[in-house]
Formats: C-alpha cells, structure tokens, sequence
C-alpha cells in the first residue's frame, strides 16, 4: 500500500498503539506519550480509572473489583471504547483537537501489514473517540524505515525488520511501497513467556513479569554468569531465591531468535537478483524494542550475511518516522540518498 504524502502532512496527531506500549506524538510538540499499554478498569462501574503506567503498577496488585487489562492484544484494537478512554487518560492535559475542532483531525498511525477491514474500523473507532476524525494509516515497517531515514520515494530497495512485543514485520521497501512482507507473530513478549515457562517447567518456580523482564534484560549483557531472583517455590509454596543459569535462558530463547532471523531471510529469498544487490549494500535495519536483544543483529547477520543496523532508539522509530511523515513540509520528509548518510552504527 503506498502513502499519500499530501494527506499525511495535514495530520497533526501521530498514534502507534503497541501491544505493550503506546506512544503518541503531536505536530510541533513531539513524544508526548510513550506508556504501557494497560487500563485499569472499576467493575462496579465499567469507568477506566487509570492508564498507562498507573495502571501497569496496579497489575496483580489491586482490589477485587479493579481489573487491569491490556486492550491492544498482538496489536489489533480488541475494544475500541476503552482504547479510547486508555488514549484520553494518557494524554491529559494535551488536547489533540483544538477548541474550536477546526483543526486537529487528522492522524496517522501505524498498523501490522495485512490488517483486517475490521480492525482497521476498530483503530478508526478509538482514535474518534479523542476527536479524530480522519486517519491515514501506514504500515509499521515503512513507518519505521521513514524513522531511521530510508528515503520514502527512493526506488533502491531496503529491508527493515520491526520486532516489537507481539509481532515482527519484515519488508522490502521501494518508492514508498512494500514490495515483499513476513509478518510472524512472535516479539519481545513471547520471548519473556518463553523463559518464564522454562523456570515453572524446569525448577517449578514462578517468577513475576516484572522479575522476568529483569531476566530477559540480563540475557543482552555478554558472558556466562548467573543472576539471583526471588521466586515462589511451588513444590514447597513458598517465597525462594534462586540461581538462574543465563546461558540456559540464552539457549532455551535461541529458537525464538531463529524464527526471526529466518523471517529476514525468507523476505530475502523473494527479491531478484538485483534487489538483493541493492539491499545488501544498504543492509537490514532492524528496529523494535526486541531489536535491544543483543543477540538478534548477530543472527540476523548470520542468516542473511547482510549487515545490521540498529538505531540508538529501535523501538521509537516507527513513531519517528510517523512524525516524519506528517512533518508539515516537503523540507521535512526524507530525501533520496539520506539513508546512508548518517548510517545508524552496527552492534559491537
Ligand atoms: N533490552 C531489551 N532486550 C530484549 N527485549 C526488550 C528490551 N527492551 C524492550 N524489549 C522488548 O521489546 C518489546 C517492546 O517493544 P515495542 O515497544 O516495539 O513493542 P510494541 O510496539 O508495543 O509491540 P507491537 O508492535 O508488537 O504491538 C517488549 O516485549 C519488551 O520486552
Ligand atoms: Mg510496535
């Protein structure tokens, strides 16, 4: 699907409902929301009573009749109503329409390739519910690459990964179109379900997500070692400390990784000759929170024999390049030949 730029550059709200995170930027304003994808709802009055990380917090800590729900399940809009009310509790004191609603509605926002005409009704339904009215949507890989800076009418092919919480999505762009796509649903939080499940399967310990994620992150610091964390003991059932062997986590995700890296190479395999000519001399990019996963570049690499390139900030890109886009002047969207300019530096 190409974008229409003259369209785009009359949104002035940019929305990338995540499945873990939501981040919403304003014209002129920039990031204005970058928070957990989470609602706390009061039962006895079905009112959303706190959002984002308010809401998070309350996870598993909160009264009977609280429930904390995350609406953005592997990234579709399940309940258009709350994401709505989670998106109005966000943002606050930011008014996206202006008094007068002359100006103001119209967004973009970022969705999975291949979206359904009923979740995108849903993402439309959510977004009318802070007043907008009109919403250009582009897809999550082309919006990432406008936020690492490929140029969005260049011809010269590019491949760019984005590997968020509950998918990954992989295309070759050219000219502002997608030419070949792989959409697998497996990201960052399957990868944390992944060592939370190796811990109750093999030590019959439960582990919090908090803690897991704790664990994950320890996974992207280089060598061997172990690292302590407070679990609960259900063969006992009762609090515990124990020993986790990174390097086990590291094997038992490594097939998680592969998945991925091998959705890269399959996307490769499609393009002609010549385009994998052009897209080897630019290499991957490869943006999403799980592109902090240290690990995924190297694999990356070793199944594509390409190199990667990760931006300083992965998980931001696709609302960079969706800012980019509304940008307001042609001044603003990329130009042809800007990717390699300011190349985005390789992992050590
Ligand atoms: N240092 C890290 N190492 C590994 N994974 C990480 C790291 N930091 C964040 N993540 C993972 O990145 C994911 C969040 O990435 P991102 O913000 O791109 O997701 P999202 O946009 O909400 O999800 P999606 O686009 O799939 O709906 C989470 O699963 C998180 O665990
Ligand atoms: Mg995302």
């Amino acid at each position: 699907m190409a974008v229409d730029t003259e369209r785009l550059r009359r949104c002035r709200v940019a929305v990338d409902l995540g499945s873990s995170r939501v981040r919403v930027a304003l014209r002129g304003k920039g990031l204005v929301v970058d928070a957990p994808s989470a609602v706390a709802i009061d039962l006895r009055s079905g009112k959303v009573v706190a959002a984002g990380d308010a809401a998070a917090t309350l996870d598993g800590r909160s009264p009977d009749h609280i429930r904390v729900s995350r609406p953005l399940l592997g990234g579709a809009v399940v309940q258009p109503d709350i994401v709505g009310e989670m998106l109005r509790c966000m943002l606050g004191k930011h008014r996206v329409v202006s008094a007068a609603g002359r100006f103001g509605r119209d967004a973009v926002t970022a969705m999975p390739q291949h979206l359904s005409a009923d979740n995108r009704g849903a993402v439309k339904t959510a977004l009318g519910r802070i007043g907008l009215r009109h919403v250009e949507m582009v897809e999550a890989p082309l919006a990432a690459g406008v936020g690492c800076g490929v140029p969005l009418h260049d011809p010269s092919p590019a491949v760019v990964a984005v590997c968020g919480a509950s998918m990954t999505q992989v295309a070759v762009l050219s000219s502002a179109y997608s030419l070949f796509t792989e959409t697998l649903h497996v990201g960052g939080d399957e990868i944390a379900r992944t060592v939370e499940e190796h811990l109750r399967r093999r030590y019959w310990v439960a582990v919090s997500a908090e803690r897991v994620r704790g664990l994950v992150a320890a996974l992207d610091r280089a060598g061997p070692g172990t690292k302590t964390v407070r679990c609960w003991d259900l063969r006992e059932n009762r609090p515990s400390n124990m020993d986790v062997d990174i390097e086990e986590l590291r094997e038992a995700v490594g097939p998680l990784l592969a998945l991925v890296s091998g959705a890269v190479r399959r996307v490769m395999e499609r393009c002609t000759p010549d385009v994998v000519v052009d897209v080897a001399d630019r290499g991957v990019v490869l943006t999403g929170g799980a592109a902090r996963f240290e690990a995924l570049p190297g694999l990356i690499r070793d199944a594509t024999g390409m190199p990667v390139h990760v931006p300083a900030e992965p998980d931001l890109a696709v609302i960079r390049g969706l800012e980019r886009l509304m940008g307001g002047t042609s001044a603003d969207l990329p130009a042809a030949g800007e990717l390699m300019r300011d190349p985005v530096p390789e992992p050590s």
